[in-house]
C-alpha cells in the first residue's frame, strides 16, 4: 500500500514543477574523514561531528515538514577500513541509538534500520531491536538509518525472498510494484531528492531500486560542515526542477 516505484511523485502531482516539499529526502553522509584531516584531526573526530551534524539535519527535516529522511551511514563496502576505524563509528552508532532511545518520543522521530544487520555487534543489535519497538508505538516523521547497506545486496536479498515465497506458493507473477515490497523500503515512498554532500560525483551503491526518478543534488561541503542552510539550498533546487517521470510537461 502507498508504494511508489519510481513512477509517482509524491505530492507534486503527475508531472511538472515539483513546487512542493520533497516527502522524501536520502543523504550520503560524506567528508567526515577529509574534515577531521583539514584541521590535522583524526577520521574518527569528523565522524563524531558528522554524527551531531546528521542529529542538527534530522531535526530541521521534522520541523519542516519532510516524511522521511534515509541516511546512508555505514555501507556493505566500508568494512574495507581500518579496524579502529570501524570500530570507531560503531562505537558512535550505539551512542547515538542509546540516545535516540531516550529521546525519541519526546523528539516524535521514528526510527528503522536498512540493512543487514547480522555481521553487527550484539550490543547494537539490541538497540536498533530497542529503537524500533518505540518507533512502532510512534506517527509521523522517520528517519532511515542506513547500517551495512548496500543496493545491490538488498537487490540479491529481495530477489531470494521472493524465490523462497515463490516456491512455497505465497506470490505469483513478479512485478515492480511485488518487488518493491522486498526491500528495506517496502511502505516507504522513493526519495524525491538524495543529497551528496563532499564533492563526489557518485551514488556508492546507495538506494538503487528506489532512485530511478530521484532528483540528485551534489555539493562540494563536507558533511560536518553542512548545515539547515544548506539543505534549504538543496530543497530550493529541487523546487525548481520538472519532474516528468517519463511523460511530457504538463500544461
Ligand atoms: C562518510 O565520511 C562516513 C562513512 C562512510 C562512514 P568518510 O569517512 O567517507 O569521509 P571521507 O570521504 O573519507 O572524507
Ligand atoms: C558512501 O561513502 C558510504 C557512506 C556515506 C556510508 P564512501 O566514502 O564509503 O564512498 P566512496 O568510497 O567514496 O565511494
Ligand atoms: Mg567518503
Amino acid at each position: 500500500m502507498g508504494l511508489f516505484t519510481g513512477k509517482k511523485p509524491s505530492k507534486a502531482g503527475k508531472t511538472g514543477n515539483t513546487a512542493a516539499l520533497p516527502r522524501h529526502i536520502a543523504i550520503i553522509m560524506d567528508g567526515n574523514g577529509r574534515w577531521a584531516k583539514k584541521r590535522g584531526l583524526p577520521r574518527t573526530a569528523g565522524h563524531a561531528v558528522g554524527v551531531e551534524t546528521f542529529r542538527t539535519i534530522a531535526t530541521y527535516c521534522k520541523n519542516i515538514g519532510i516524511d522521511y529522511l534515509t541516511i546512508y551511514a555505514f555501507s556493505t563496502e566500508n568494512w574495507k577500513r581500518p579496524k579502529e576505524e570501524v570500530e570507531a563509528i560503531m562505537g558512535l552508532l550505539e551512542k547515538y541509538l542509546y540516545e535516540a532511545i531516550e529521546k525519541m518520543e519526546k523528539d516524535g522521530i521514528r526510527l528503522r534500520v536498512m540493512g543487514d544487520t547480522a555481521p553487527l555487534s550484539e550490543k547494537l543489535k539490541k538497540l536498533i531491536a530497542e529503537t524500533e519497538m518505540i518507533s512502532d508505538r510512534l506517527n509521523g516523521f522517520q528517519v532511515n538509518l542506513c547500517l551495512n547497506y548496500g543496493g545491490r545486496a538488498e537487490i540479491v536479498r529481495a530477489a531470494q525472498k521472493y524465490a523462497e515465497d515463490y516456491k512455497s506458493g505465497k506470490v505469483s507473477r513478479l512485478t515492480e510494484e511485488a518487488f518493491s515490497e522486498y526491500m528495506y523500503s517496502a511502505g516507504i515512498p522513493d526519495p524525491d531528492l538524495i543529497i551528496r554532500p563532499s564533492g563526489e560525483l557518485r551514488f556508492s551503491n546507495f538506494l538503487l531500486w528506489q532512485s530511478a526518478y530521484s532528483e540528485y543534488y551534489f555539493t562540494d561541503v563536507l558533511w560536518p560542515d553542512f548545515s539547515e542552510k544548506e539543505l534549504d539550498k538543496a530543497i530550493e533546487s529541487y523546487k525548481k526542477r520538472s519532474r516528468r517521470f517519463g511523460a511530457i510537461e504538463s500544461k
